[in-house]
């Protein structure tokens, strides 16, 4: 892919930064999303006025200023370059907006993120890729991630757009700009022990399920075979997948959630009936 942030002279940025002893890691150089992405980008995740948005590298804040101006929501912006939070809380200021949106001096990789239900970074390839265990670590399940231009590797992204913008050649040389929006997975790894409508078993089911990240496979022990789960997919804590059984297809909707998943199936003559799982010793 392409590269859309210079990679280079960043380093100079970090000699202000009053952010303790340790040398914190260059995330990427001071480029401002153009302001079409960035509203572009809040719209993508559906940004509302229930949302908090932390942006990771908040440059002059404009992302956490357009989430509280135009999409009535709270959030908060960290930055190793003292002049910019400067300015960005200035702004805040200035726009009547300090009470939802709000900056501070902070090395990104050390940042408490669990508040966030929405977050926005534009930085290097390499270090959206360094952050991905710390999103899984941190962030809950459903929190909705936006990346400018560069992707989480392994993360199948929720929607991904691409577009062209002439304001981009002089940052990348090129017009391509690309939006990734994920949605942070539950947990769904492991063994399940599976109660479904007595019409499908009137034994507990064993259900295996593997994850990797966003991407989700296994198979349902029923009447002594294993049946294997079609079209699973895990979006945040809500989890769908399809069982073939005795000539019919069944839909199966579950929330994953406090170590349970709870959920309904629909196929023949089942229509909203009750499912749920729970672990397997
Ligand atoms: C490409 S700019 C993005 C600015 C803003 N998010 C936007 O999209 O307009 C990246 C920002 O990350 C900041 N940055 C780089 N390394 C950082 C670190 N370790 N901790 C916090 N901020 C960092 C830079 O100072 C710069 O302002």
């Amino acid at each position: 892919m392409h590269s859309c942030l210079p990679l280079v002279a960043a380093g100079a940025l970090f000699a202000s930064a009053a952010i303790g002893a340790d040398k914190p890691v260059n995330a990427g150089p001071y480029v401002p999303s153009p302001t079409s992405v960035v509203a572009d980008m809040l719209a993508l995740a559906e940004v509302g006025p229930k949302d908090f948005v932390i942006d990771l590298g908040s440059g002059d804040g404009r992302i956490v200023l357009t989430a509280a101006k135009v999409f009535g929501a709270r959030g908060f912006g960290v930055d190793i370059n003292e002049k910019l939070v400067k300015e960005a809380n200035e702004a805040a200021r200035a726009q009547g907006l300090s009470d939802r949106a709000s900056f501070g001096i902070q090395d990104l990789f050390k940042t408490d993120i669990r508040k966030a239900t929405v977050l926005t970074m534009y930085l290097l390839p390499n270090t959206v890729n360094m952050l991905k265990d710390k999103l899984l670590a941190e962030l809950n399940p459903g929190t909705r991630i936006l990346s400018h231009d560069y992707p989480l590797a392994g993360w199948i992204p929720e929607k991904y757009v691409q577009m062209d913008l002439e304001d981009k050649v002089h940052i990348s040389g090129v017009t391509t700009t690309l939006i990734y929006l994920y949605v942070v997975p539950a947990r769904a790894e492991g063994r399940w022990s599976a109660r479904l409508p007595a019409a499908l078993s009137k034994e507990p089911v064993r259900l295996s399920l593997q994850q990797q990240i966003t991407r989700v496979a296994g198979a349902a022990r029923i009447g002594g075979r294993d049946v294997l789960l079609e079209e699973a997919r895990l979006r945040g804590e809500r989890f769908t997948f399809r069982l073939a059984l005795g000539g019919r297809t069944y839909a199966f909707t579950g929330t994953v959630k406090g170590g349970a998943i709870e959920g309904t199936v629909e196929g023949g003559a089942l229509k909203d009936a009750a499912w749920s799982a729970a672990p397997a010793n």
